[in-house]
């Protein structure tokens, strides 16, 4: 048995999100020591050539990333980077610091493998972060910078309050991500239309050539969110990460009334958006998959139906910091399995 696994009933009997900051504290800790950081990778770091890529870019030793929401305050990179991560998404950050919503605001779903969580976007603020960031910049692995907008604002400012975020993160990041689907901001989700993606990315294009990602949720009509994808695209998206949290309560067998479901009741869901996705951009545009991931099969799943790259947060939390070490290896099996030489040669292999 793991550690992790020892360990895990005594971390469940803690409130899901102070159990959160002890593996914070923990990871913080981690980044600050390079013998700490040595001895984790040798456990949980698994490096092979045929899960390289470069993907926009930007060279990604495996294609596993930890999704936004984990790492707020980007202060655990060197700590994750030792639990194996391909590359890590820090956020969500906005303009201004911000506390989030009151506690309790984060849930397990011990049955389920799921977590509900109506955080709000707690963070330190963008120059704060940013500040930060240029103490590490440029990394060894991919930073994504997952952007939002303050509560307080308006929804008729938030162009100008992305703006605002993005320009100061212009130096710090490999990547950026335009938040509009966390269901924890009031009306956060009504930018999910035609026209401000289109504004929004075409605002974005005037500061940066980097590659910009739009991501979405999962509880939009399909035509809908065909169409806001296509305006992001048109408007100088680099591509789509798919899927945020679900607000369809009805996954859950004794759901609380607020926030956004992740984990494994996500998945067919996340799975669902992610096969109409594909079939409308794949080609077209980079797809990234998120939306309970949990093992290799899953991971391996989703990129031969078009994700160059995927992500998990909420499996992490049931499974331990085994998980991207398994995923991984467990992809390479399945190459091979499949006579594939590369990871290149898979990525949306059951499309054709
Ligand atoms: C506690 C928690 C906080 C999150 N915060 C953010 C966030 O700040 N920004 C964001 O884009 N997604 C956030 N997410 C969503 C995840 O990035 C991911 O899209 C979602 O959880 C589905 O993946 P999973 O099933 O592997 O957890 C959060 C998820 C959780 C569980």
């Amino acid at each position: 048995m793991s550690v992790y696994k020892k360990i895990r009933p005594f971390l469940f009997k803690i409130d899901a999100e102070n159990a959160h900051y002890a593996a914070e504290k923990f990871l913080i800790m981690a980044s600050k020591s390079i013998l700490f950081q040595e001895f984790l990778a040798r456990s949980f770091c698994f490096e092979n050539e045929v899960l390289k890529n470069q993907i926009c870019g930007l060279d990604f030793y495996n294609p596993i990333g930890l999704a936004a929401g984990f790492d707020k305050n980007a202060t655990m990179i060197r700590g994750l980077s030792a639990l194996g991560f391909g590359f890590i998404e820090v956020g969500t950050l906005t303009k201004q610091p911000q506390n989030g919503n009151p506690k309790p605001r984060l849930f397990r779903h011990l049955k389920e493998e799921s977590l509900q969580n109506a955080m709000g976007f707690n963070n330190e603020g963008s120059i704060k972060v940013a500040s930060r960031l240029s103490q590490i910049y440029p990394y060894a692995l991919p930073i994504g910078i997952n952007l939002g907008k303050n509560k307080s604002i308006p929804v008729v400012d938030a162009l100008k309050n992305y703006e605002e975020v993005l320009k100061d993160f212009l130096e710090v990041g490999d990547y950026y991500v335009f938040n509009l689907s966390s269901p924890n901001t009031p009306n956060l989700r009504d930018l999910q239309n035609s026209i401000f993606v289109k504004e929004l990315f075409l605002m974005a294009r005037e500061h940066t050539q980097k590659p910009i990602f739009l991501k979405i949720s999962p509880d939009m009509e399909i035509d809908v969110m065909l169409e806001v994808c296509m305006q992001s695209i048109e408007n100088g998206a680099s591509g789509i990460i798919a899927t945020n949290t679900t607000t369809d309560y009805s996954l859950l067998s004794l759901p609380n009334q607020i926030g956004g479901i992740s984990g494994a009741v996500l998945k067919s869901k996340s799975s669902e958006i992610f096969t109409q996705l594909a079939k409308a951009f794949f080609g077209k545009t980079i797809l990234i998959s998120v939306g309970g991931i949990d093992s290799g099969e899953e991971a391996y799943k989703r990129i031969k139906m078009g994700a160059s790259l995927v992500q998990i947060w909420t499996s992490l939390v049931f499974q331990g910091p085994i998980l991207c070490k398994d995923i991984n290896q467990s992809i390479v099996e399945l190459l091979q399995k499949d006579g594939f030489l590369s990871i290149k040669d898979a990525i949306g292999a059951d499309l054709s």
